[in-house]
Order: structure tokens, then C-alpha cells, then sequence
């Protein structure tokens, strides 16, 4: 009786707290033997999206508790896909204070200086409200970015006072007309919030490009239907498809008018790649227009949700390697590329994820569920479904409590800072004291048993300004038939 009082008082580990006694299982088989825990605990996580190791170096890093090891990689160097990123024969000194990116192109007149590392897109809905309110302290505590998601601006996010980038999608929550649309003056009163520093209009994410967000009716109590403007039990499907552009040319005139309506917060959207096509008719419409987003987020299709169809998580986009070079060498070929940051998202949890995804085209990063992680999600997999063992996606309350919004944060601003100095050292290891000294030819792939070659061999890496001045064969029929007026394939 006594233990089990302790267990729920406890504010440490949110397993105890919803399963008092039992819960000490967990604990106990972790103690025993690494062995005896995968096979009780973690043989269902077989092949689930992150393994063990990662999740591991998550845990450690937000408890603060990450130490070296001993003896060296247990990874098999010699498979082929293996990756290397290259150190230098004259490493550079670790950077005192991370650098952080400025966003802001020449139509915004509050740029934003973000952290190499953010809090990705999830929504209150998704998330339990201890849950949203720890990220965003957490944020605040390590002076670092929160994406809303597309669940609406709720106050969950914007009391712990952590800088916010507010996330639209096709449901326009928390911003919508009765009949589902777009409502001017509802944005801009709520864009000004002093903690909104960015707004961003999601197209689409990697776990379900093509398809609405979907917030299942047991999730969607009260509260959750006041914050976003619908009825409660209901589950909410978000359209495939906006109505505010139907071309790119409105697309990049929405971004603007987004942009003016949030008093010159910077603008952006976020998608997963799939047609290389479509995407340069949008940059062509950005020339065509002279405006431009400040920032593009590219999402990968090894991206994370809380409720999509297996098939679409697993068949349908881009990875985030080739979502990111597409999107990087687009905007360098169409001469845009000063103009807009890019951010990349898609199983991003250590420093050398981070620093491959700089080298790959990227000026910054979010992570999602490495995020979760650091608040004590332990990949149960149940978000869709309302019983979250851990109290992070949910919206159950008596599940919610688990999670402990002072001793979380703490977490989240740890393995924040930890993941981003990882990060600087893996890059002063490699030369490198600005990651704007990153290049291509810095990550090695092993293609076959005997033959490594580098990034800058395999892709191709366009010229500022060459798709303008004479398209390569390569990029020439894409770049032709890419219309500004037309979404064509
Ligand atoms: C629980 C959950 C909720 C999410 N909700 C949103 C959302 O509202 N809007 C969005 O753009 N992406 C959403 N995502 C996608 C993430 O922002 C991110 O793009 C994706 O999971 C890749 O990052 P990760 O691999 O670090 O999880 C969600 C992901 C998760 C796991």
C-alpha cells in the first residue's frame, strides 16, 4: 500500500504513476539483464520505428544520465547503406554558444533566429495538455522552437512562455470560419501573440501526405472541440486539400498574405516531396510573384503520427534525404535559396542525424517523437487510441497527470542542448565550426560491398541561379513543364 502511494506521488517516472506496483516490472526486468528486457518488454517494439539504442540515447540525454561506452560500435560498419561522416586531420574547436539561423527573407520584418534543433509539429489532440505544456516549457527553459501542430493555438502552448511557431492546416483550427474556412481577422489577432515568432502552413506530412489529419472522436473531449472549433466525440478528418490555393501562384500568395496578416512574422509551409514537377511550378510562381516563404519544412516519409492509415505511412512520399536535396537544389537552381530557410523533420533524435541532414541541404531541424521520448513516451503505439500507458498522447486526464510538467521539461531542455552540442562536437570533430561550413562531399554511403562514395559524387548538386540560366538535362523536361498556374505531374 505504502509503495503504491509513493508510486503515484512520485513525479519521476510516469510508467508509476499510472501503474503503481506493476509498473516496478519494467524496472525490475531492466536491472536484471539487458537480454530478459528486450525479450519481455521490448519484443513488440521489433521493428517499430525507433530502436532501442536511439531511444536509449534520447532517455539518457533527458535525464541528464548519458555517459560514454565502453569498447567501441556494435554497428556493422561494412553493410551496405552504412553512412560515414568524415572527420577532419584538423578538428576545430567546439563552439561556446550553438548558432542558431536566422528566418526571415526580404518581405519579413521580424525575422526569428531559430535553434538547430525544434520541437516538431504535434497538436494539443494528439498530445495531452501536460504533455504540450511541458514541451513548450521545455522550449522556453533551452530557449528553443515549438510547432504547434494543426490542433489550434491552445492556451497549453502559449502559457509556459516558450517561442511558438503556430501551425495551420486544411482544418484551419483555431482559425476557422463556421463553414470550415479561413478567418482573416481570427489569425491576425491571434498571429500577434508576443510568443508566436513564426506561422506555418502545413501541405502535408510524411506520415500521410495526401490526406487529412484525423484526431479520433475518443480523443476529442471538450476542450479539445472548443480549441478547435468542432463537436465534441466526433472524430475530426481534416480535408486532403486546401481551400485557400488551388494553383501555386495562390499558394505563394496565400504564404504573403499569411505573412501581412501576422504583422511580418515570418511565413513558411511544410510538406513531404513527392513531384519534383509541382515543386519547382511553386518556385517558379515564387519569381513570377517576387515573394517568397521564409521557410520551407521538408517532412520525411519516415515521418511520425498520431493516427494514419499503415499504407500511407509506409508507401506514399519522399524520404527525408531526397525530399531535402530535391528541395535544397530547387531553390539553389531557381536562385532562391538565400531568400528561405529550410528545416527538416523524419526520425531525427542524435547529433549525427542532425549534422547528415545540414550536410544534405537542410539549415535546421525538428524532432517529434525524440521529443515524446524526452517526456516519457516509451513507444507503446497507442496515440490513436486514448489509452496512453505514459500520459503523452491521450487526452484522458487520469492518464495525462503521469506526466509531470516540472520534471519533463527539465527533460526536454536537456536533451535539446545535449543533442545540439552532440552535434557542434561531431562537426568541430569534422573541420567544421559553422554548419554553413558543411558540405556534401563530408558524408560517405557505402553502395556495394567494396565501393564508398561521397554525397557530392552520388546526387547531383545544382549551381545558384542554373536552372535560370540553362537547365541540366537532367532537371530540363521538370523545369519546362513546371507551371505556375497548374499543380500538373
Ligand atoms: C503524435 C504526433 C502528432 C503529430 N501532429 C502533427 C501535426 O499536427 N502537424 C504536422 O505538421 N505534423 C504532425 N506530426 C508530424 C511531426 O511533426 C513530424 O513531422 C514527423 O513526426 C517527423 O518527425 P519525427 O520523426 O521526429 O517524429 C505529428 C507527429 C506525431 C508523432
Amino acid at each position: 500500500m505504502v509503495v503504491a502511494v509513493h508510486d503515484i506521488a512520485q513525479r519521476r517516472h510516469s510508467i508509476l504513476r499510472n501503474y503503481p506496483l506493476l509498473g516496478h516490472l519494467r524496472f525490475a526486468l531492466e536491472s536484471l539483464r539487458p537480454e530478459l528486457q528486450q525479450y519481455f518488454i521490448e519484443r513488440n517494439f521489433d521493428g517499430r520505428p525507433f530502436d532501442r539504442d536511439t531511444r536509449s540515447i534520447v532517455y539518457e540525454r533527458a535525464k541528464g544520465t548519458a555517459a560514454e561506452e565502453p569498447f567501441g560500435t556494435e554497428l556493422d560498419l561494412y553493410r551496405t547503406g552504412s553512412e560515414y561522416l568524415t572527420p577532419s586531420m584538423s578538428p576545430r574547436a567546439v563552439p561556446a554558444e550553438p548558432p542558431r539561423v536566422r528566418i526571415g527573407g526580404p518581405d519579413c520584418t521580424r525575422p526569428y533566429d531559430m535553434a538547430l534543433l525544434n520541437v516538431s509539429a504535434m497538436s494539443f489532440g494528439s498530445l495531452s495538455a501536460n504533455a504540450v505544456l511541458a514541451l513548450n516549457t521545455g522550449a522556453r527553459l533551452g530557449g528553443f522552437a515549438q510547432d504547434t501542430g494543426e490542433g489550434g493555438l491552445s492556451d497549453y502552448h502559449l502559457r509556459p512562455g516558450g517561442d511558438l511557431v503556430w501551425e495551420i492546416g486544411t482544418g484551419y483550427f483555431g482559425c476557422r470560419t463556421e463553414d470550415g474556412g479561413f478567418d482573416e481577422q481570427i489569425f491576425a489577432e491571434k498571429a500577434a501573440h508576443e510568443h508566436v515568432k513564426c506561422v506555418s502552413l502545413k501541405i502535408s506530412q510524411g506520415a500521410k501526405p495526401g490526406i487529412g489529419g484525423v484526431l479520433p472522436g475518443v480523443k476529442v473531449n471538450a476542450e479539445i472541440a472548443q480549441v478547435r472549433g468542432v463537436t465534441q466525440g466526433q472524430t475530426v478528418v481534416s480535408p486532403p486539400f486546401h481551400r485557400v490555393y488551388t494553383s501555386p501562384r495562390e499558394l505563394v500568395r496565400f504564404l504573403a498574405r499569411m505573412r501581412e496578416l501576422a504583422g511580418g512574422k515570418p511565413v513558411g509551409f511544410k510538406l513531404c516531396v513527392g513531384s519534383r514537377r509541382e515543386f519547382l511550378a511553386v518556385c517558379k510562381a515564387m519569381l513570377a510573384e517576387d515573394t517568397t516563404p521564409d521557410f520551407i519544412v521538408v517532412d520525411g516519409a519516415e515521418g511520425g503520427t498520431g493516427a494514419a492509415p499503415l499504407e500511407f505511412a509506409d508507401h506514399v512520399g519522399l524520404p527525408l534525404g531526397e525530399g531535402l536535396m530535391t528541395v535544397h537544389n530547387a531553390l539553389i537552381g531557381a536562385g532562391l535559396r538565400d531568400r528561405i530557410r529550410i528545416g527538416a523533420s523524419g526520425k531525427i533524435a542524435t547529433g549525427s542525424d542532425l549534422v547528415k541532414r545540414l550536410l544534405q541541404g537542410a539549415d535546421y531541424t525538428n524532432a517529434a517523437r525524440a521529443m515524446m521520448f524526452a517526456i516519457g513516451c516509451i513507444q507503446a503505439q497507442r496515440c490513436h487510441t486514448n489509452t496512453c500507458p505514459v500520459g503523452v498522447a491521450t487526452q484522458d486526464e487520469r492518464r495525462g497527470r503521469a506526466v509531470d510538467v516540472g520534471d519533463k521539461s527539465q527533460r526536454v531542455d536537456r536533451y535539446q542542448r545535449a543533442t545540439v552540442k552532440s552535434a557542434l562536437q561531431i562537426m568541430a570533430a569534422m573541420g567544421v565550426d559553422d554548419p554553413r561550413g558543411l558540405h556534401p562531399h563530408m558524408l560517405l554511403q557505402r553502395v556495394d560491398p567494396h565501393t564508398v562514395r561521397s554525397y557530392a559524387e552520388l546526387h547531383e548538386w545544382l549551381e545558384p541561379g542554373q536552372l535560370l540560366a540553362s537547365a541540366p538535362t537532367s532537371w530540363a523536361t521538370d523545369w519546362q513543364a513546371a507551371d505556375p498556374d497548374r499543380f500538373t505531374r
